[in-house]
């Protein structure tokens, strides 16, 4: 082979295989998904409004535990709060998961938690990269997030009948619009390489089947919640010593002073000790 036809071979290769030329290798994913719950349950779409829309109706009309869609665009994506979620084609992970959970609901708490530190570890596995995460499940690079989870649930007082947990990942996004340029960031910007979002899905669903099974096995002890609470601490530099503003309540700012035994952030006020209970948090300078 002559050098040029060498360097040609070269060429097609790294087309082939620039990420945003990757459609997901469902049959791969299938496989890796044996042996877990999401196992035959995996649907992709090219585009989709948002997958954690159409997870929430596939749920009420009867889908099963452990069903996972996934898009490779979502046109309207949907963040925490009412926000939108920026969805663009061939670089995100875009990914809803159905549970139907056998706790009770003011334990949901533990399962959104355990989502944020299954992404983590999944970043970790796949990419080496170790994120920081900020309560309750959102990872970030420095001040940069890249990593939001949206979970939704219906529910009675006493029996959640589903619970959808939404993940988006920007995965080799290049840039963002000028209103979220400032406050995001994604695996691609962060390395300067493209990620393959197959290996990335691959790993998160397995470590969230994990966590799902450890929070909802029947004989499920208090040490799982001892778990979640102590990795989190070990994981994120948000749960104490960090002056943040607390968006709920008209608004309120203290200093995080870690996380009450039910999982719920604390924060140090001059009024005393206040818990954040549905408002997001961000770091106040
Ligand atoms: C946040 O505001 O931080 C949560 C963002 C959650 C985005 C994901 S993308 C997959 C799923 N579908 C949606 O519409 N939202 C979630």
């Amino acid at each position: 082979m002559t050098t040029s036809e060498i360097h040609r071979q070269a060429a097609a290769f790294t087309t082939e295989h620039t990420e945003n030329a990757e459609a997901f290798d469902r049959e791969a994913l299938e496989a890796a998904m044996a042996g877990t719950r999401f196992a035959g349950k995996l649907r992709f779409f090219e585009s989709i409004h948002s997958t954690n829309t159409h997870a929430m109706a596939q749920a009420e009309a009867g889908a099963p535990d452990g069903m996972v869609y996934v898009a490779d665009e979502q046109t309207a994506g949907r963040g925490r709060g009412a926000h939108a979620w920026s969805s663009p084609p061939g670089s995100g992970l875009y990914v809803s998961v159905l549970l139907r959970p056998r706790i009770a609901p003011a334990d949901a708490l533990w399962l959104s938690l355990a989502a944020g530190l299954a992404v983590h570890d999944a970043v970790q596995r796949a990419t080496s990269l170790k994120a920081d995460l900020r309560w309750p499940n959102d990872l970030l690079f420095g001040k940069q997030k890249f990593c939001g989870i949206l979970s939704e649930m219906n529910a009675e007082v006493t029996r959640i009948r589903h619970m959808v947990i939404g993940i988006g990942i920007n995965v080799n996004q290049q840039e963002f619009s000028p209103e979220l340029r400032e406050v995001a960031t994604s695996l691609y910007i962060e390395t300067g390489r493209q990620w393959p979002r197959q290996k990335l899905l691959a790993a998160l669903l397995e470590s969230l089947d994990r966590e799902v099974n450890a929070l909802t096995a029947s004989e499920r002890s208090e040490e799982e919640e001892a778990s979640i609470l102590a990795r989190l601490e070990g994981t994120s530099s948000w749960i104490r010593g960090k002056r943040v503003y607390v968006e709920e309540q008209n608004g309120y700012s203290g200093l995080t002073e870690g996380l009450d035994a039910r999982g719920f952030l604390l924060i140090r006020t001059p009024d005393g000790l206040r818990t954040v209970y549905s408002g997001g948090v961000r770091e106040q300078r």
